[in-house]
């Protein structure tokens, strides 16, 4: 069971989004994937970020990798994003988002938000390190009642969150988030056809 990133994003309705903060343990990639996978876990967050309604909850599943995404909506806009392994159970997922948004919004004025690299939110790294457990999220589950009733779509791919007409391998293309190098490995490992190199 791993968590690999964690972020916080600002997602205006229209327009694009900005990544706030994130966290990544890339422990068990190689050194010469880190750079591009973590690339790809940024992307992976923005696209789906993007594309998560106000108030809703919604998984992602890219081969072995699931993006569990949290759209607090309201004033501040934000979204929290978990990528996780397979294993990784949805509930402690969701409720470690909801606790990592109410932190940030509790510690970051929103007046920060235009400038990203000045904020501090250390703790995101805290979560990262402890939420490797999922049952540390346990103890906070048992008094949220409101994850019980919602439901949460898992979605199967990526694409299936994009909408009609959009593709991967364009957004991929045109993505300034993403380096060549990064680009060059997700078009190799398309053509080898080999899932689990890259999300
Ligand atoms: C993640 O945060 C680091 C700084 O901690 C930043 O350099 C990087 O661009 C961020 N990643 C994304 C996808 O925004």
């Amino acid at each position: 069971m791993k968590v690999f990133y964690l972020a916080v994003i600002l997602a205006p309705p229209s327009g694009p989004s900005t990544n706030l903060v994130n966290a990544s343990d890339l422990s068990t990639f190689s050194f010469y994937q880190k750079g591009s996978v973590g690339e790809f876990m940024g992307f992976f967050s923005k696209t789906v970020a993007e594309r998560t309604g106000q108030g809703q909850r919604q998984s992602v599943q890219e081969n072995t990798y699931v993006a569990h995404v949290y759209n607090r909506g309201g004033a501040e806009q934000l979204v929290g994003v978990i990528i996780t392994d397979q294993e990784y159970p949805v509930r402690p997922a969701f409720s470690l988002l909801t606790k990592m948004l109410d932190d940030f919004t509790a510690k970051v004025p929103q007046s920060s938000f235009g400038n990203p690299s000045a904020i501090s939110f250390p703790e995101i790294n805290v979560y990262l390190q402890k939420y490797q457990d999922p049952r540390q999220a346990d103890a906070i589950m048992r008094v949220q009642q409101e994850l019980d009733e919602t439901k949460i779509v898992l979605h199967k791919t990526i694409e299936s969150v994009l909408a009609r007409g959009e593709k991967l391998d364009n957004l991929v293309e045109r993505s300034n988030a993403l380096s060549a190098q990064s680009k060059m490995f997700y078009k190799t490992a398309k053509k080898q056809n080999s899932c689990c190199t890259i999300m």
